[in-house]
């Protein structure tokens, strides 16, 4: 029972469309009708600029790792990592924008921060050498789960091992427009790094 009750909360947390919010309240503009219309970070960055970027993106993370929190302070009988997965289901399922939420990057990673925030530094770094080489936000975003999941296999940890696993397929399969432009060529690089 404990499970459905945190599970239900986490995605309502999850379900928290940050970049809809932001945009609209401050900007008066919705970002899904904008840049590659993700409701995330990257494409605040792109369509309202760093401070709005900045912001979602850690409001994202925060939804994940709040899930967790929540869990080891008042459920330490759960696995936070499968309460911390219905935080990323509603933020690319959100309750709250139609069901059409972002690419789970974010979430992950900030449920990932708070069950072992030195996999998160690693990763954290991880993104920034993989987007300095390919000024890609997608691909490095996707790279960073595989990094995430070859961590968690040196940190034997077989729960972060199949949860990273499933984040990280799931990640992939969120970027597939991403895949395609990238074969394109008609992906948007970064130019601030
Ligand atoms: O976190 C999402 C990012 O990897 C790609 O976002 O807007 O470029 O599709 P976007």
């Amino acid at each position: 029972m404990d499970y459905v009750i945190f599970s239900i909360i986490a995605y309502f947390l999850g379900s928290i469309p940050f970049s809809l919010v932001i945009g609209k309240t401050f900007y008066q503009t919705d970002i899904r009708e904008h840049g590659s219309g993700n409701l995330g970070g990257t494409n605040t960055f792109r369509v309202l600029g760093w401070k709005a970027g900045l912001a979602v993106t850690i409001l994202d993370i925060l939804k994940g790792t709040a899930a967790v929190v929540l869990v080891y302070l008042f459920a330490a009988q759960l696995e936070p990592l499968i309460v911390g997965a219905f935080a990323v289901i509603g933020h690319s399922f959100p309750l709250f924008a139609k069901f059409k939420g972002g690419k789970a990057v974010a979430t992950s990673g900030g449920v990932l921060l708070g069950v072992s925030p030195l996999l998160f530094a690693i990763i954290f770094v991880s993104f920034f050498v993989f987007l300095k080489l390919s000024k890609y936000v997608s691909l490095s975003s996707m790279l960073t789960g595989v990094v995430a999941v070859i961590v968690a296999l040196f940190m034997k940890h077989i729960g972060l091992i199949i949860v990273t696993m499933l984040l990280t397929i799931f990640v992939i399969y969120r970027h597939t427009d991403n895949i395609k432009r990238i074969k394109n060529k008609t992906e948007p690089k970064i130019t601030w790094l």
